[in-house]
Protein backbone atom coordinates (compact mmCIF):
# COMPACT_ATOMS: atom_id res chain seq x y z
CA UNK A 1 0.00 0.00 0.00
CA UNK A 2 1.52 3.06 -0.45
CA UNK A 3 0.76 6.80 0.58
CA UNK A 4 -1.26 8.95 -1.20
CA UNK A 5 -1.32 12.80 -0.72
CA UNK A 6 -0.82 12.68 2.52
CA UNK A 7 -2.42 15.02 5.40
CA UNK A 8 -1.19 14.38 8.56
CA UNK A 9 -3.10 12.16 10.63
CA UNK A 10 -3.88 13.86 13.44
CA UNK A 11 -5.06 16.55 12.18
CA UNK A 12 -8.79 17.04 11.50
CA UNK A 13 -9.83 20.32 9.81
CA UNK A 14 -9.81 20.05 6.28
CA UNK A 15 -6.32 20.02 4.67
CA UNK A 16 -6.63 24.23 3.37
CA UNK A 17 -8.50 25.40 6.20
CA UNK A 18 -5.13 23.76 8.46
CA UNK A 19 -3.09 25.30 5.83
CA UNK A 20 -4.43 28.84 6.08
CA UNK A 21 -4.10 28.74 9.90
CA UNK A 22 -0.64 28.04 9.92
CA UNK A 23 0.02 31.00 6.94
CA UNK A 24 -1.50 32.84 9.68
CA UNK A 25 0.51 32.18 12.34
CA UNK A 26 3.40 32.04 10.08
CA UNK A 27 2.81 35.64 8.78
CA UNK A 28 2.12 36.78 12.51
CA UNK A 29 5.52 35.09 13.76
CA UNK A 30 7.46 37.32 11.24
CA UNK A 31 5.74 40.27 11.86
CA UNK A 32 6.10 39.68 16.48
CA UNK A 33 10.22 38.91 15.89
CA UNK A 34 11.02 41.64 12.34
CA UNK A 35 13.02 44.03 14.90
CA UNK A 36 14.85 40.77 16.39
CA UNK A 37 15.32 39.17 13.43
CA UNK A 38 16.58 42.28 11.56
CA UNK A 39 19.66 42.28 13.51
CA UNK A 40 20.91 38.97 12.76
CA UNK A 41 23.93 38.25 10.71
CA UNK A 42 23.31 36.75 7.25
CA UNK A 43 24.71 35.12 4.66
CA UNK A 44 24.04 33.87 1.75
CA UNK A 45 25.08 29.95 1.10
CA UNK A 46 22.90 27.11 1.15
CA UNK A 47 21.10 26.87 -2.27
CA UNK A 48 21.39 30.64 -2.76
CA UNK A 49 19.48 31.64 0.29
CA UNK A 50 20.26 33.80 3.35
CA UNK A 51 20.40 31.39 6.12
CA UNK A 52 20.32 33.73 8.97
CA UNK A 53 22.54 33.21 12.19
CA UNK A 54 20.86 32.83 15.83
CA UNK A 55 22.66 31.54 18.95
CA UNK A 56 25.35 30.51 16.99
CA UNK A 57 23.49 28.48 14.52
CA UNK A 58 22.30 28.95 10.59
CA UNK A 59 18.31 29.04 10.44
CA UNK A 60 16.44 29.72 7.40
CA UNK A 61 13.60 32.14 7.62
CA UNK A 62 9.50 33.01 6.96
CA UNK A 63 11.08 35.68 4.40
CA UNK A 64 12.81 33.04 2.35
CA UNK A 65 11.66 33.12 -0.82
CA UNK A 66 11.17 28.99 -0.76
CA UNK A 67 9.46 29.82 2.82
CA UNK A 68 7.08 32.25 1.26
CA UNK A 69 3.86 31.81 3.38
CA UNK A 70 1.98 32.27 0.32
CA UNK A 71 3.37 29.07 -1.84
CA UNK A 72 4.39 26.68 1.61
CA UNK A 73 2.93 26.56 5.02
CA UNK A 74 6.97 25.76 6.30
CA UNK A 75 7.26 26.37 9.97
CA UNK A 76 11.05 25.30 10.16
CA UNK A 77 12.35 29.01 10.31
CA UNK A 78 13.76 30.98 12.80
CA UNK A 79 10.66 33.05 13.42
CA UNK A 80 9.03 29.58 14.93
CA UNK A 81 12.20 29.32 16.80
CA UNK A 82 11.85 32.29 18.62
CA UNK A 83 8.22 32.16 19.31
CA UNK A 84 8.29 28.42 20.57
CA UNK A 85 11.32 29.48 23.02
CA UNK A 86 8.37 32.25 24.16
CA UNK A 87 5.59 30.11 24.71
CA UNK A 88 5.92 26.15 24.17
CA UNK A 89 4.67 23.93 26.61
CA UNK A 90 5.83 20.32 27.29
CA UNK A 91 4.96 17.93 29.08
CA UNK A 92 6.96 15.75 30.97
CA UNK A 93 6.64 12.65 29.21
CA UNK A 94 7.09 14.12 26.13
CA UNK A 95 9.95 12.38 23.94
CA UNK A 96 11.75 13.86 21.09
CA UNK A 97 13.67 12.90 18.77
CA UNK A 98 16.84 15.56 17.41
CA UNK A 99 18.78 15.00 14.62
CA UNK A 100 20.66 17.53 12.06
CA UNK A 101 18.85 16.86 8.59
CA UNK A 102 19.56 14.16 6.67
CA UNK A 103 20.90 12.15 9.40
CA UNK A 104 18.02 9.63 9.40
CA UNK A 105 15.75 11.72 10.97
CA UNK A 106 12.69 9.88 8.93
CA UNK A 107 14.15 5.59 9.82
CA UNK A 108 14.42 6.66 13.91
CA UNK A 109 11.03 8.36 13.90
CA UNK A 110 9.65 5.21 12.13
CA UNK A 111 11.07 3.05 14.90
CA UNK A 112 10.50 5.33 17.62
CA UNK A 113 6.80 5.76 16.80
CA UNK A 114 6.35 1.48 15.86
CA UNK A 115 8.27 0.96 19.21
CA UNK A 116 6.05 2.78 21.79
CA UNK A 117 2.80 2.33 19.35
CA UNK A 118 3.59 -1.27 19.18
CA UNK A 119 0.46 -2.43 21.61
CA UNK A 120 -1.90 -0.14 19.81
CA UNK A 121 -1.20 -0.82 16.28
CA UNK A 122 -0.14 -4.66 16.36
CA UNK A 123 2.55 -5.15 13.72
CA UNK A 124 0.94 -8.23 12.42
CA UNK A 125 -2.15 -6.44 11.33
CA UNK A 126 -0.16 -4.63 8.28
CA UNK A 127 -2.66 -3.34 6.23
CA UNK A 128 -3.79 -0.49 8.77
CA UNK A 129 -0.40 -0.07 10.73
CA UNK A 130 -0.37 4.46 10.45
CA UNK A 131 3.23 3.71 9.47
CA UNK A 132 1.74 2.63 6.24
CA UNK A 133 -0.52 4.57 5.33
CA UNK A 134 1.63 7.38 6.36
CA UNK A 135 4.92 9.13 6.30
CA UNK A 136 6.83 8.81 9.25
CA UNK A 137 6.53 12.51 9.49
CA UNK A 138 3.14 12.77 10.28
CA UNK A 139 3.74 9.70 12.69
CA UNK A 140 6.19 11.78 14.38
CA UNK A 141 5.99 15.40 13.42
CA UNK A 142 8.35 17.82 13.73
CA UNK A 143 7.64 20.50 16.55
CA UNK A 144 7.51 23.73 14.80
CA UNK A 145 4.64 21.92 12.71
CA UNK A 146 2.73 21.19 15.54
CA UNK A 147 3.21 24.26 17.17
CA UNK A 148 1.38 26.20 14.14
CA UNK A 149 -0.90 23.78 13.84
CA UNK A 150 -4.63 24.67 14.41
CA UNK A 151 -5.14 21.39 16.17
CA UNK A 152 -1.96 20.42 17.40
CA UNK A 153 -1.11 16.67 18.39
CA UNK A 154 0.77 18.18 21.48
CA UNK A 155 -2.59 19.24 23.20
CA UNK A 156 -4.41 16.28 22.79
CA UNK A 157 -4.72 13.41 25.53
CA UNK A 158 -1.60 10.86 24.27
CA UNK A 159 1.01 10.29 26.25
CA UNK A 160 3.46 9.77 25.73
CA UNK A 161 3.97 12.69 22.43
CA UNK A 162 6.38 11.95 19.85
CA UNK A 163 7.98 14.83 18.17
CA UNK A 164 11.59 15.88 16.44
CA UNK A 165 13.37 18.80 15.78
CA UNK A 166 16.66 19.88 14.40
CA UNK A 167 16.95 22.96 16.86
CA UNK A 168 20.42 22.76 18.43
CA UNK A 169 20.59 22.26 22.06
CA UNK A 170 21.42 25.70 22.82
CA UNK A 171 18.16 26.89 21.34
CA UNK A 172 15.77 24.48 22.97
CA UNK A 173 12.67 25.89 24.14
CA UNK A 174 13.45 25.88 27.52
CA UNK A 175 9.62 24.59 28.59
CA UNK A 176 11.47 21.15 26.90
CA UNK A 177 14.66 21.17 29.51
CA UNK A 178 11.98 22.19 32.65
CA UNK A 179 9.84 19.37 32.02
CA UNK A 180 12.78 17.06 31.73
CA UNK A 181 11.39 15.68 28.56
CA UNK A 182 13.47 12.77 26.93
CA UNK A 183 15.76 13.40 23.79
CA UNK A 184 17.00 10.86 21.72
CA UNK A 185 19.73 12.53 19.70
CA UNK A 186 20.66 10.91 16.16
CA UNK A 187 24.20 11.72 14.56
CA UNK A 188 25.84 10.36 11.61
CA UNK A 189 29.56 10.60 9.34
CA UNK A 190 29.27 14.20 8.43
CA UNK A 191 30.42 12.68 5.01
CA UNK A 192 27.24 11.04 4.41
CA UNK A 193 25.10 14.00 5.83
CA UNK A 194 26.49 15.83 3.47
CA UNK A 195 26.15 13.93 0.44
CA UNK A 196 22.50 13.66 1.38
CA UNK A 197 21.96 16.92 1.68
CA UNK A 198 23.42 17.31 -1.58
CA UNK A 199 20.83 14.90 -3.25
CA UNK A 200 17.90 16.48 -1.08
CA UNK A 201 18.09 19.95 -1.50
CA UNK A 202 18.32 19.50 -5.43
CA UNK A 203 15.44 17.90 -5.73
CA UNK A 204 14.10 21.45 -4.67
CA UNK A 205 15.33 23.39 -7.30
CA UNK A 206 11.13 23.92 -8.37
CA UNK A 207 10.12 26.19 -5.23
CA UNK A 208 12.57 28.50 -5.82
CA UNK A 209 16.10 26.96 -4.21
CA UNK A 210 19.11 27.52 -6.65
CA UNK A 211 20.93 24.00 -7.64
CA UNK A 212 24.47 23.65 -6.13
CA UNK A 213 27.18 21.35 -7.35
CA UNK A 214 28.39 18.77 -4.87
CA UNK A 215 31.37 21.58 -4.91
CA UNK A 216 29.37 24.32 -3.43
CA UNK A 217 28.03 21.82 -1.20
CA UNK A 218 31.28 21.29 -0.27
CA UNK A 219 32.00 24.74 0.47
CA UNK A 220 28.98 25.63 2.63
CA UNK A 221 29.02 22.41 4.49
CA UNK A 222 32.64 23.35 5.36
CA UNK A 223 31.45 26.33 6.40
CA UNK A 224 28.90 25.01 8.79
CA UNK A 225 26.25 26.67 6.76
CA UNK A 226 23.49 24.64 5.63
CA UNK A 227 20.07 25.18 8.18
CA UNK A 228 20.89 24.47 11.94
CA UNK A 229 24.76 24.24 11.17
CA UNK A 230 27.42 24.00 11.68
CA UNK A 231 26.71 20.13 11.56
CA UNK A 232 30.20 19.67 13.96
CA UNK A 233 28.83 22.19 16.67
CA UNK A 234 25.11 20.67 17.07
CA UNK A 235 26.58 17.56 17.65
CA UNK A 236 28.96 18.14 20.18
CA UNK A 237 26.28 20.11 21.68
CA UNK A 238 24.00 17.05 22.87
CA UNK A 239 26.84 14.57 23.25
CA UNK A 240 28.09 16.94 26.00
CA UNK A 241 24.69 17.56 27.38
CA UNK A 242 23.88 13.45 27.03
CA UNK A 243 27.07 13.04 29.42
CA UNK A 244 25.73 15.35 31.95
CA UNK A 245 21.93 13.85 31.38
CA UNK A 246 22.30 10.35 30.62
CA UNK A 247 18.93 8.95 31.99
CA UNK A 248 17.19 12.14 30.01
CA UNK A 249 19.24 12.51 26.40
CA UNK A 250 20.45 9.17 24.48
CA UNK A 251 22.99 9.84 22.15
CA UNK A 252 22.95 7.59 18.75
CA UNK A 253 24.85 7.04 15.52
CA UNK A 254 23.25 6.40 12.45
CA UNK A 255 25.90 3.96 11.58
CA UNK A 256 25.57 1.54 14.69
CA UNK A 257 21.74 1.67 14.05
CA UNK A 258 22.50 -0.03 10.82
CA UNK A 259 25.02 -2.38 11.97
CA UNK A 260 23.06 -3.74 14.93
CA UNK A 261 19.40 -2.47 14.79
CA UNK A 262 17.23 -5.04 16.29
CA UNK A 263 19.73 -4.27 19.79
CA UNK A 264 19.69 -0.06 19.27
CA UNK A 265 15.88 -0.24 19.35
CA UNK A 266 15.42 -2.68 22.36
CA UNK A 267 18.43 0.39 23.99
CA UNK A 268 15.67 2.93 22.67
CA UNK A 269 12.50 1.21 23.66
CA UNK A 270 14.08 0.94 26.85
CA UNK A 271 15.39 4.82 27.14
CA UNK A 272 11.95 5.81 26.09
CA UNK A 273 10.07 3.92 29.05
CA UNK A 274 8.41 0.91 26.52
CA UNK A 275 10.70 -2.01 27.43
CA UNK A 276 10.35 -5.30 25.03
CA UNK A 277 9.26 -7.75 27.44
CA UNK A 278 11.08 -11.18 26.89
CA UNK A 279 8.05 -12.62 25.39
CA UNK A 280 8.10 -9.74 22.72
CA UNK A 281 11.61 -11.03 22.24
CA UNK A 282 11.18 -14.42 21.38
CA UNK A 283 8.01 -13.71 19.48
CA UNK A 284 10.34 -11.90 17.18
CA UNK A 285 8.37 -8.75 18.11
CA UNK A 286 11.80 -6.46 17.67
CA UNK A 287 12.81 -8.08 14.26
CA UNK A 288 9.14 -7.07 13.18
CA UNK A 289 9.47 -3.57 14.08
CA UNK A 290 12.96 -3.36 12.17
CA UNK A 291 11.27 -4.99 9.37
CA UNK A 292 8.17 -2.59 9.00
CA UNK A 293 10.91 0.43 9.17
CA UNK A 294 12.90 -0.81 6.79
CA UNK A 295 14.11 1.51 4.01
CA UNK A 296 12.81 -1.13 1.32
CA UNK A 297 9.30 -1.20 3.07
CA UNK A 298 9.26 3.07 3.57
CA UNK A 299 10.35 3.46 0.23
CA UNK A 300 7.61 1.51 -0.95
CA UNK A 301 5.02 3.01 1.03
CA UNK A 302 6.21 6.66 -0.08
CA UNK A 303 6.88 6.23 -3.76
CA UNK A 304 3.64 8.39 -4.08
CA UNK A 305 2.03 11.45 -2.74
CA UNK A 306 3.33 14.15 -0.83
CA UNK A 307 4.35 15.26 2.53
CA UNK A 308 3.96 18.92 2.18
CA UNK A 309 2.93 21.13 -0.82
CA UNK A 310 6.45 20.81 -3.02
CA UNK A 311 7.61 18.10 -0.52
CA UNK A 312 7.05 14.33 -2.62
CA UNK A 313 6.94 11.36 0.09
CA UNK A 314 9.64 10.05 -1.85
CA UNK A 315 12.61 12.18 -1.16
CA UNK A 316 13.45 11.27 2.49
CA UNK A 317 14.56 7.92 1.21
CA UNK A 318 17.84 7.12 -0.78
CA UNK A 319 20.26 4.52 -0.39
CA UNK A 320 20.45 4.56 3.55
CA UNK A 321 23.93 3.86 3.31
CA UNK A 322 27.29 3.79 5.61
CA UNK A 323 30.06 5.60 3.79
CA UNK A 324 27.94 6.06 0.51
CA UNK A 325 30.13 9.36 0.33
CA UNK A 326 32.97 7.35 -1.44
CA UNK A 327 31.06 7.62 -4.43
CA UNK A 328 31.07 10.98 -4.49
CA UNK A 329 33.85 13.14 -2.65
CA UNK A 330 36.93 13.67 -3.53
CA UNK A 331 40.12 12.24 -1.40
CA UNK A 332 41.03 16.14 -0.84
CA UNK A 333 37.47 16.45 0.10
CA UNK A 334 37.63 13.50 2.21
CA UNK A 335 40.57 14.50 3.84
CA UNK A 336 39.31 18.00 4.79
CA UNK A 337 36.28 16.81 6.52
CA UNK A 338 38.23 14.10 8.52
CA UNK A 339 40.18 16.71 9.49
CA UNK A 340 37.66 19.11 10.62
CA UNK A 341 36.09 16.26 12.32
CA UNK A 342 39.08 15.20 14.27
CA UNK A 343 39.75 18.85 15.60
CA UNK A 344 36.15 19.51 16.58
CA UNK A 345 35.63 16.75 18.44
CA UNK A 346 38.87 15.86 19.54
CA UNK A 347 38.47 14.30 23.06
CA UNK A 348 34.90 13.18 22.50
CA UNK A 349 34.17 9.65 22.41
CA UNK A 350 32.32 9.80 18.89
CA UNK A 351 32.88 7.89 16.02
CA UNK A 352 31.65 6.50 12.72
P1 LIG B 1 20.94 8.95 2.05
O1 LIG B 1 20.64 10.23 1.35
O2 LIG B 1 22.39 8.81 2.40
O3 LIG B 1 20.44 7.76 1.33
P2 LIG B 1 16.71 12.36 7.17
O4 LIG B 1 15.60 11.41 7.43
O5 LIG B 1 17.36 12.88 8.40
O6 LIG B 1 16.33 13.39 6.21
O7 LIG B 1 17.88 11.48 6.51
C1 LIG B 1 17.74 10.97 5.23
C2 LIG B 1 18.71 9.83 5.05
O8 LIG B 1 18.23 8.67 5.78
C3 LIG B 1 18.82 9.40 3.60
O9 LIG B 1 20.17 8.97 3.44
C4 LIG B 1 17.84 8.24 3.54
O10 LIG B 1 18.06 7.37 2.46
C5 LIG B 1 18.09 7.58 4.88
N1 LIG B 1 16.97 6.72 5.32
C6 LIG B 1 15.65 7.00 5.26
N2 LIG B 1 14.92 5.96 5.72
C7 LIG B 1 15.81 5.02 6.07
C8 LIG B 1 15.66 3.69 6.61
N3 LIG B 1 14.49 3.16 6.86
N4 LIG B 1 16.80 3.01 6.88
C9 LIG B 1 18.02 3.53 6.62
N5 LIG B 1 18.21 4.77 6.11
C10 LIG B 1 17.12 5.50 5.83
Amino acid sequence: MAVSNASPPFVSEPRSEHHEHQKAKIGLFSERYKDKFKALPKEKGWMGENLYMYQGFWYRSNNAHALSVETNAHALSIETTMAMQDSLQSHSTDIYLITQPKSGTTWVKSLMFATVNRAKYKTNSLSTHPLLISNPHNCVPFIEQEFISKTPTYVQESSPRLFSTHLPYTSLPQSILDAGCRLVYLCRNPKDVMVSWFYFSNKFTHINLSPMTMEEMFEVFTKGMVPYGPYWDHVKEYYKASCEHPTKILFLTFEVHKMDTSNQVKRLAEFMGYPFTKFEETEGVVEEIVRLCSLENLKEVNKHGNYREGVPNDVFFRKGEVGGWRNDLTPEMSQILDDITKEKFQGLDISF
